[in-house]
């Protein structure tokens, strides 16, 4: 594992601020936010939740995608996913999931979709009474696919037709944990947050450690500040290390770690931007994801996982409860600074903010990669 501790020592030389690439107002703009549901939203693979929310036998979810809306089935013994939009006019097909249903009907002019995207049945179309489909093989027939694919637990979507696969796009971070194995993991609870606040800031603050020692006072004991360090593993991969990292212990006995090489003391935190945020810790990981509603809206659900038969056991019930309390804590912490930071920069009383270049290099990359991804609209 490679760190980069930050200089905390009190003689370190000053330095001066960076003005933020991104303007404040960018933070409340509906127009930047379409540009960046065009740009990076509809061009990258995003987290859509655990496995278990999306069928495992017959049936369908929609859910939104970039702003868009998408179908995730189940056939064949896969997930697939389609725009849920019917192929006849464009009607958007259902807002209700549904399980053990083979087909789901348009509620415009009744066009039956199998849940493998083609159309089974189109009433009336020929004339009053007839009940034959528009020639088959005709793509015109079938719902438009969307790629879809799954790490872990974790299923993800891509709008990008030519983007690439997932295993590359995550490949940074598989390969930089790859001493430690997660194949285990056990889903063993949930959280669910509310933002009043655009998506950016919500991953600025989970990018950055310089706020922990003030407004994370008990998490500073166990993941301190002074052993943080900040990671770029691509242009849209920025991360943030503590080390040590202490697990949750009990009359000295600590929760089992996931099997790995190495007793890991440390943790790992990731954004895959846009909206996949990743935490892998030594008895436990998470992993959370973003879906705005509107620029200054955003919905954040997070995911934990313990290593199964292990961690799970009966016998940690305890620690468990005090590991996911602690993670409730720190986000309810941050879910409130965060909704002040969005109504402070919406004031326009900044016109940019100012960063550290030691402690907030992290912003500073994400905001550039942002900036990349979106300039030239
Ligand atoms: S728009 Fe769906 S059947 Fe007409
Ligand atoms: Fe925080």
């Amino acid at each position: 594992m490679s760190q980069q501790n930050f200089p905390l020592d009190r003689g370190a030389p000053p330095v001066d601020v960076i003005p933020a690439p991104l303007p404040a107002d960018q933070y409340s703009d509906p127009l930047q936010l379409q540009v960046e549901m065009k740009k990076i939203w509809a061009t990258g693979w995003i987290f859509v939740g655990p496995r278990h929310h999306f069928p495992t036998t017959a049936g369908y979810t929609p859910i939104t995608v970039a702003g868009q809306p998408i179908l995730i089935t189940y056939h064949d013994e896969q997930l697939k996913a389609f725009y849920n939009v019917c192929a006849h006019r464009g009607c958007q097909l259902t807002e209700t999931a549904a399980y053990d249903r083979n087909s789901l009907s348009c509620p415009y002019h009744a066009w039956v979709y199998g849940i493998d995207g083609n159309l089974r049945s189109a009433r009336d179309f020929s004339g009053s009474g007839s009940n034959n489909v528009p020639p088959s093989g005709d793509k015109v027939t079938a719902l438009t696919p969307v790629s879809i694919d799954t790490w872990l637990d974790f299923v993800f979507i891509n709008l990008d037709s030519q983007a690439m696969p997932l295993a590359e796009a995550l490949e940074p971070i598989t390969k930089r944990w790859k001493h430690v194995d997660f194949s285990s993991l056990e889903h063993v609870a949930s959280l669910e947050y509310d933002f009043s606040a655009n998506w950016k800031l919500i991953v600025e603050n989970f990018l950055e450690s310089y706020h922990v020692p003030f407004l994370h006072k008990d998490l500073n004991k166990y993941s301190p500040a002074t052993g943080r360090y900040q990671v770029q593993l691509a242009n849209n991969i920025n991360g943030i290390g503590t080390q040590p990292y202490e697990g949750v212990s009990i009359d000295n006995k600590p929760l089992p770690q996931w099997p790995s090489e190495e007793n890991i003391n440390y943790a790992e935190y990731f954004n895959a931007s846009p909206n996949f945020l990743l935490g892998f810790m030594p008895d436990h990981l998470f992993a959370w994801s973003l879906e705005p509603d509107g620029p200054n809206r955003t919905k954040e659900v997070l995911h934990f996982y313990f290593p199964a038969n292990s961690a799970t056991v009966p016998q940690f019930e305890e620690h468990r409860r005090i590991t996911l309390e602690r993670w409730k804590n720190v986000n309810d912490e941050d879910h409130d600074i965060v909704q002040k930071m969005h109504h402070g920069l919406a004031s326009g009383a900044l016109k940019k903010a100012q960063l550290s270049p030691v402690m907030e290099r992290n912003i500073l990359r994400f905001q550039n990669h942002i900036l990349d991804e979106t300039q030239g609209e």
